[in-house]
């Protein structure tokens, strides 16, 4: 069993930490925020993210799984280092790198001969190298092994993955690398760094634009009269299509898809290669986002600053508390800009919401409905399909839902007398 630093605490590297812990490795993860060491340190787990709990916990109590502060002080007795630090969108689109230079520089002094660092933060194509020169140390291997974990189920990703992919120039280093998965089950790819850096980005790119396509797919439905939930069903029956990622929504975000398609976007072009298909994939969600917002508005009729609408659900996806670039935000920013009053229900956020100052969000999804006008769904919470609508029903000032997810039963709904409104049905 290896000896492992973990730099960087977020979604990614505590996931990677709890993991390789639960495989039986010993595991010192590092933040450089004294606080969040100090909870971790007391089993308080910082973000919504099934089973973590669960995970830190058992490494903490098997002595497998510890928090200290500073990259150096994880790294000075370790001989894998995986680099989990955010590499968020800087102004030109391109990736910035100061989080991840900075964890190399420190950790470059106190490295054992012989160590390997690990890329597994979302780096442009070319960090790998940028992460050797910044160390600056010939007697350490700097390997990719990219993440391909969802948030809300980045545990299980990470124990049961499609594949595990290693891009090394190093074969020796690879085969080490590989051996930390050896009680994964799954296929291990080893390539080289740019390869492996390539992989992830064009990954995330290629369901971003699956998302997209599916989503305009789903407005030609509406043009046509087509019904986006059959359609989606039988093309998802070809194998080379497959049925994930084909549901349609109010546009998709998060943490990842909209920074690793615009970052893919600007790599491309500073190679020298104009990648305008991915221009047009997030043109195309982004007139998501406003279309969205127009059937709120459209179903709000005359005098629509008037008005209240309630709105059920505000992270990026079910699962998770995360708000970065969500859909549900950039919908309701967009329907706050024609004047009506929100209120707001989401199961793991309470309130106020920077970027909707004016939303009142409350801690019950019938108090949500309390005189709306129209009920949005904009999260695919499970548990919003098990309310009783007779009572929301009878909150509401009409009866309109935009289920901007689909997620809704229908019929059900307007047997109740709703005016069901859908995307791409
Ligand atoms: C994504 C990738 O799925 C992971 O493989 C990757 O490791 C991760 O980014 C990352 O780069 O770290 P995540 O951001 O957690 O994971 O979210 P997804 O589950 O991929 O969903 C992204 C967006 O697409 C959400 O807004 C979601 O609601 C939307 N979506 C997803 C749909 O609208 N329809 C679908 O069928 C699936």
């Amino acid at each position: 069993m290896a000896r492992i630093a973990v730099i960087g605490t977020g979604y990614v590297g505590l996931t990677t930490g709890a993991c390789f812990a639960h495989l039986g490795h010993d595991v010192v993860c590092a933040d450089i925020d004294e606080a969040k060491v100090a909870s971790l340190r007391a089993g308080e787990i910082p973000i919504v993210e099934r089973n973590l709990d669960r995970f830190v916990h058992e490494g903490i109590a098997s002595g497998k799984l510890s928090f200290v502060v500073g990259a150096a002080e994880a790294s000075k007795d370790c001989e894998f280092h995986y680099l989990c630090v955010p590499t968020p969108q800087g102004a030109d689109g391109a990736a910035d790198l100061s989080f991840l230079e900075t964890a190399a520089a420190q950790i470059a002094p106190v490295l054992p001969t012989g160590s390997v660092v690990v890329n597994k933060s979302t780096v442009p194509v070319g960090s790998t190298g940028l992460v050797a020169s910044v160390m600056g140390r010939n007697d350490v291997e700097v390997v990719s092994n990219p993440e391909f974990l969802r948030e809300g189920s980045a545990i299980d990703d990470f124990l049961n993955p499609d594949r595990v992919v290693i891009g090394a120039r190093d074969q020796e280093a690879a085969i080490r690398v590989a051996g930390l998965y050896s009680r994964v089950r799954a296929p291990v790819m080893v390539t080289d760094p740019i390869s492996a850096e390539t992989i992830k980005y064009a990954s995330n790119a290629f369901l971003a634009s699956k998302l997209s396509f599916v989503n305009a797919i789903a407005n030609l439905c509406e043009a046509v009269g087509a019904d986006v939930n059959d359609v989606v069903l039988g093309m998802g029956y070809d194998k080379r299509i497959g049925k994930e990622f084909l549901r349609p929504g109010p546009g998709w975000g998060g943490s990842c898809f909209p920074k690793d398609t615009i970052a893919l976007a600007k790599i491309a072009e500073d190679a020298g290669y104009e990648f305008s298909f991915l221009r047009e994939v997030l043109k195309v969600n982004d007139e998501q986002f406003d279309r969205t917002a127009a059937k709120v508005i459209a179903a709000l009729g005359d005098d629509p600053s008037s008005k209240q609408v309630a709105c059920w659900g505000l992270t990026f996806k079910a699962g998770t508390d995360d708000l970065r670039q969500s859909p549900a935000i950039e919908v309701m920013k967009r329907v706050a800009a024609s004047g009506v009053s929100i209120r707001a229900y989401d199961p793991v956020i309470s309130g106020p919401l920077a970027d909707l100052p004016d939303a009142e969000i409350v801690s019950d999804p019938y108090a949500a409905t309390d005189g709306a006008a129209v009920l949005v769904v904009l999260t695919e919470w499970d548990e919003f399909r098990w309310l009783d609508f007779d009572k929301v029903a009878g909150n509401m000032a009409s009866t309109t839902v935009v289920d901007a997810r689909n997620l809704l039963d229908r019929t059900q709904l307007e047997r109740r007398g709703f005016d069901y409104r859908g995307i791409g049905r």
